[in-house]
């Protein structure tokens, strides 16, 4: 929801010097899913951009019904549970079923000759990426325009840790953006829009903080593991309120090496203004 803090456990931001980390901890399937006053503004917003862009927010490999069939049933009982009754449609693929019955987005990936990949996603509010562009890789090739990915997490980690992955233990971990666009949906052409300069004031009105909770599940039945993306998002103005968050997120943009700060372009633009404002407030 915008305007609520994001919680504190999610802001993972700040630790010096910078390296990519797992950063993996143990989820409690009670919270698996996050449902909050958002949960039909969000589901419509999926089902409205199903409608317009088809192709751009679902996808599937052959064969990935199985699976998605499974976590549909997960999905599902975990929605009921909190005594909500999402409708669904029978002719759609489980597993856009299951995604459009939760704000989370949900990629599906499978163990095939060896490795593991994503044959199946719905994926309504990307940050900077394009489902269509990733769909069949396995985990090294999706990660591929990440610098340092395999120096800071050791190249075969990622694999590794979804071999290893027990039903009974599941996992959820967290990323951050910084951004100025407050929408759900950040398309990767956002990226190379001319951007304005902006006051330290400026932008900490116009900036926004954006958070991915992410968890990992493995499903007894068909293997696969599901991988959930939620989007959390709280404006940076807001941080005046938090000074310790304040200055917790600016170590963490200024302890940016140049490759990660050009890749990470949103969160970087600005640094100059929002260092100075967070310090302000810090
Ligand atoms: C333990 C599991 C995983 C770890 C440790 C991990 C780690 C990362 C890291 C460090 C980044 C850089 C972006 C950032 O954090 O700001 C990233 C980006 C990304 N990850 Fe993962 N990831 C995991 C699983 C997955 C899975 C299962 C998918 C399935 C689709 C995925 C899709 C992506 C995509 C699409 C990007 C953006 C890549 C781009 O810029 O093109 N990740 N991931």
């Amino acid at each position: 929801m915008v305007g609520q803090p994001i919680p504190t456990e999610y802001l993972t931001f700040g630790s010096r010097p910078f390296r990519w980390r797992m950063g993996l901890r143990p989820l409690d399937l009670a919270t698996w899913l996050e449902i909050d006053d958002d949960w039909a503004a969000d589901r419509a917003e999926k089902r409205r951009l199903l409608e317009s862009r088809p192709d751009d927010v679902f996808a599937a490999r052959p064969g990935s019904e199985q699976a998605g069939a499974e976590i549909e049933a997960a999905v599902l009982a975990f929605v009921r549970g909190h005594g909500l009754e999402p409708e669904t449609d029978e002719d759609e693929h489980p597993l856009l079923r299951a995604g459009l019955a939760v704000q989370e987005d949900l990629l599906l990936m499978e163990h095939r000759d060896g490795a593991w990949y994503l044959t199946a996603g719905s994926l309504s509010f990307p940050t900077n990426w394009h489902l269509g562009e990733k769909m069949g890789q396995e985990l090294d090739a999706i990660h591929a325009p990440v610098p340092r990915y395999d120096q800071d997490l050791g190249a075969g980690t990622v694999p590794a840790f979804f071999d290893r992955l027990r039903v009974d233990r599941p996992m959820w971990r967290a990323n951050w953006t910084v951004t100025d666009e407050p929408g759900l949906r950040l398309e990767p052409e956002l990226k190379i829009r001319p951007h304005r300069s902006m006051s330290p004031d400026e932008a900490a009105q116009a900036l926004h903080l954006r958070v991915e909770r992410q968890t990992l599940r493995r499903f007894p039945r068909t293997d696969a593991v599901l991988f959930t993306v939620r989007i959390h998002r709280q404006s940076v103005a807001a941080l005046a309120d938090q000074p310790e968050v304040a200055a917790r997120l600016a170590d963490g943009i200024a302890g940016l090496p140049p490759d990660v700060a050009t890749y990470k372009d949103s969160t970087s633009r600005w640094a100059e203004p929002l260092l100075a404002w967070l310090r302000s407030v810090s």
